[in-house]
This record gives C-alpha cells, sequence and structure tokens, in this order.
C-alpha cells in the first residue's frame, strides 16, 4: 500500500484493471502527461486506496473476477460523490456502457482506445469532478427525482444549480433554449419544488396563441358587460394562478404594444380586469420560455428592452441535446424503459450502428425529437434490437443544423438543401429522400 500521497498540485488518478499490463500501460500514458497514477487489479485493492489517499478520478474496467467495475462505481458513488469515474467497455458491449453511466459513471471508453481518447476522457471527467465540487450538494440521481430531469452532462449542471436557487424564491425566471430541449420541464420543476407555491397551481399560457385583441381579457379576466360576449365575470391567467406561478410560453411572441402591458404588470404587481376601474394586487410568480434569443430581438427593436430587463432575473439557458454528449445514450435509454412499459412490451437494446447515429445526429428537435424517435422506433419494431436502419434516413448522414437566427426561412432552407446534397456526397436520390422534393424541385434550388 502507498503511502499518502500529498503532493498536491498533480490529479491523482486510480487505474483499476485485473489485467496487470494494461494497468501499467495506462498508468505510463498518465504520468507522461503530468498526473499521478494509483493502479489496483482488484475492486477491493481499489477501495483500500480510495481509503486512504485523495482521488479526483478512477479509471475501471468493466469485467474483472470477484467484483465487477459496475460494483466500484456503486462504492464510489455511495461514500465518494465527489470522484469522477470512467468506464473502460470491451468493444460491442454498448448495454455495459449504458449501464456504467446509469450508475454514475462520467464516461466510458470502449477498448481498444488510442492514447489521446484516454487523454481527452480523463479531462473532461476531471473538469467534471470541479464542477461537482463547485456544487456538491447536487447528484444525479436526486436531480431525476426531485426535477423529472435526465441527464447529468456537465453543461446541465449549471441548468440544475439555477433550479435549485429558483426554487428558494419568487424572482421572475427566463428560461431560453431551441426547441423541445426542456423548457416547460424545467419551469414545472422550478414550480412543483417551491416550498410554498408548489400547492397551488401551474398555469401555462402560450403567448401567440392569445388573440390580441383578447389579450388582456384573457390575462386579468373581466366583468360582466365590459365587451359584447362578455356575458360574465371571468377570471384571467394571473387569478387562476394566484399564488401559484404563470409560465408564459414563447414570450418572444407577444405584440409589441401587449408586452408594455405585461410591463406595467411584473411592475406594480396589481392587474385591472377589463371593464373595471379598481385594481386588485397579485401573488404570482412568473416563469417565461423562449426559443428565440431574445437579447438580439431587444437589439432589432422587436422586443422591449425595459420588459427584457424585467423578465431575466433567473436567467436558464438550456443546451442544445445535440452539444449534451453521453445524455443523449442516457435519454435513449430512459425513454426506451419508459415506452417499453407502456406499451408492455420487451426493452429494445440498441446496436453499435444505432448508438453512433444517435450520436452523430444534430437533434433539431432536440429531446423531444429522440423521444418521438424511440417511440416509434419501438411501436414499427417487434425485435429485440434497435439498429440504424430503423432511424430514418436523415440520421444516417451527419448534417448540421444550427439554427441561424440572422438567416431568413428563404435562406435557412437554401443552406439546408446545400448541406444535405454535400453531406450525402452529392447522391441526388439519397438526397430527395430526405429533402422529401422532387427532382426538378432540387436542380431548381441548387440553382
Ligand atoms: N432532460 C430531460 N429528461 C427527460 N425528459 C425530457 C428532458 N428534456 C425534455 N424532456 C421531454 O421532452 C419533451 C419536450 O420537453 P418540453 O416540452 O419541456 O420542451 P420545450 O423546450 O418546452 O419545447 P418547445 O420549444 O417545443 O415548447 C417532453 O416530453 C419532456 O418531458
Ligand atoms: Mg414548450
Amino acid at each position: 500500500m502507498p503511502d499518502k500521497y500529498d503532493q498536491c498540485d498533480k490529479e491523482v488518478i486510480l487505474v483499476v484493471d485485473d489485467n496487470s499490463i494494461t494497468c501499467e500501460v495506462i498508468q505510463r500514458n498518465l504520468e507522461m502527461s503530468g498526473f499521478h497514477v494509483f493502479t489496483a487489479q482488484s475492486v477491493n485493492d481499489a477501495i483500500q486506496i480510495l481509503s486512504k489517499q485523495n482521488i479526483n478520478l478512477v479509471i475501471t474496467d468493466y469485467k474483472m473476477p470477484k467484483h465487477s467495475g459496475l460494483e466500484l462505481i456503486k462504492y464510489v458513488r455511495d461514500h465518494l460523490k465527489e470522484i469522477s469515474i470512467i468506464m473502460l467497455t470491451g468493444y460491442g458491449s454498448i448495454n455495459s456502457a449504458v449501464s456504467a453511466i446509469k450508475e454514475g459513471a462520467d464516461e466510458y471508453i470502449t477498448k481498444p482506445f488510442t492514447d489521446e481518447e484516454l487523454l481527452d476522457a480523463v479531462k473532461t471527467s476531471l473538469q467534471k469532478q470541479k464542477q461537482k465540487k463547485i456544487d456538491p450538494g447536487l447528484l444525479y440521481d436526486d436531480v431525476w427525482t426531485r426535477f423529472g430531469i435526465m441527464g447529468q452532462a456537465q453543461n446541465m449542471l449549471e441548468v440544475y444549480s439555477k433550479i435549485e436557487k429558483a426554487c428558494n424564491n419568487d424572482a421572475i425566471v427566463l428560461i431560453s433554449g431551441e426547441n423541445g430541449t426542456g423548457k416547460e420541464l424545467v419551469a414545472r420543476a422550478i414550480h412543483y419544488n417551491h416550498k410554498a407555491r408548489s400547492i397551488y397551481p401551474f398555469i401555462p399560457v402560450n403567448c401567440p396563441g392569445i388573440p390580441a385583441g383578447l389579450f388582456e381579457s384573457e390575462l386579468f379576466g373581466h366583468v360582466k358587460g365590459a365587451f359584447t360576449g362578455a356575458v360574465e365575470h371571468r377570471k384571467g391567467f394571473f387569478q387562476a394562478a394566484e399564488k401559484g406561478c404563470l409560465f408564459l410560453d414563447e414570450i418572444s411572441e407577444l405584440p409589441f404594444e401587449l408586452q408594455s402591458k405585461l410591463l406595467r404588470v411584473l411592475q406594480e404587481k396589481e392587474i385591472c380586469r377589463v371593464g373595471e376601474t379598481q385594481t386588485e394586487k397579485i401573488d404570482t410568480r412568473i416563469i417565461a420560455a423562449t426559443n428565440k434569443n431574445l437579447e438580439n430581438l431587444v437589439k432589432k427593436d422587436l422586443f422591449r428592452q425595459d420588459l427584457f430587463f424585467r423578465l431575466n432575473v433567473i436567467n436558464i439557458d438550456i443546451p442544445p441535446l445535440r452539444d449534451r454528449g453521453n445524455d443523449i445514450l442516457l435519454l435513449a435509454r430512459h425513454f426506451v424503459l419508459k415506452y417499453a412499459k407502456e406499451l408492455g412490451i420487451t426493452e429494445s437494446i440498441f446496436t453499435e450502428k444505432a448508438i453512433t447515429a444517435l450520436k452523430n445526429y444534430s437533434w433539431p428537435g432536440n429531446v423531444r425529437e429522440l423521444e418521438n424517435l424511440i417511440h416509434r422506433s419501438l411501436i414499427m419494431n417487434d425485435k429485440d434490437i434497435i439498429d440504424s436502419v430503423d432511424f430514418p434516413d436523415i440520421m444516417k448522414f451527419k448534417v448540421h443544423y444550427n439554427p441561424h437566427l440572422n438567416l431568413s426561412l428563404e435562406d435557412m432552407s437554401k443552406k439546408y438543401i446545400r448541406d444535405v446534397v454535400q453531406q450525402t456526397g452529392g447522391n441526388k436520390t439519397k438526397a430527395l429522400e430526405i429533402l422529401k422534393i422532387d427532382r426538378k424541385t432540387l436542380l431548381k434550388k441548387l440553382k
């Protein structure tokens, strides 16, 4: 057993593999990159070292005699929550990789791997470990149980800690993120974990869905006879959400003149029903969401700057799915379990090709698109395996779709067509299949 290693400027890694040669090779590589490395050839030895040394990262093999790497992950997660873990898995054993991630491994590497792959994974995991130290109270299991949000990507950590903050006060929250990233899910998580408000209603309002003429009456209510058709007193969304939370979805779509009305309400914290002169105080928490960049809209004079400042107290920006690394797999697995249970069928597993397709695709529709894909694959498929052939053609090509908010629809569609043609290697038949347009239109567009 080594003495306590306390040369604190180096990060300390524990490598666990029953094969001593693998241990030595990894040790040598990592020491050359400036890390201090311990090795252990069994889970028991590893636990001994963990109890005596300050380890930052554990790299463990999956298959070992007696106790498996999975058991070591469980031990670390139960006793030493801050340590990062990388799991080494054999080629083709994607299900072990998925279970490793589920148990709490931060990364996995498939054997055989290159020195660069190892070093990349080590750097990412150590970065995650630093984040965990910043917010040690927040654990992923906890996030799922309390917030109903699945995912452990590093860029979701900030989302979780902001939700945590927002649960403890009444500040206005502005949630931004592309379509289907989970904006409403986050809003609900904040509301249902609020210590005082959670027992009162959460009222979602789709701003563009309200006809401009009815905005005030819908939001603030009206009295009988206030206008033709107002046959009785009616509460608005604000009163319905009294003591609870009003979720203003797609706030960017609110017409300019209505933005000032909303601003006044947020400032005064009182509303006036249509047809009435007396105001009434309101006690409603506001959460707004947008899939557009409000700051850009402010610059273009399409959104009021004063309203933006009012809304932007706690700002939660949800990262797109394509930037969440292994969370794509974790979510895919999560939806397989969810829908297999719902449909009463066995839980399918993904082939290596399916995993690659899932990881390479750019997910313009984010988590919702992934959820729909898995649901559809399970319904259409009567096998226990989901392969890339079960996915739509578009997923077989790496088309990177980044919505450019400064492009018009026309320009975006031109750019997209060019990307598809390029990614299919100029194979026009394939491109037509993906784009679902006819050859004549394609040729015209390409011109
Ligand atoms: N991290 C996550 N874990 C589990 N389910 C998720 C996660 N993120 C999103 N979902 C699911 O994906 C779907 C879309 O989420 P949600 O409606 O919250 O997204 P959104 O950003 O409001 O979408 P839109 O922009 O289209 O309004 C929902 O079914 C939601 O439950
Ligand atoms: Mg939504």
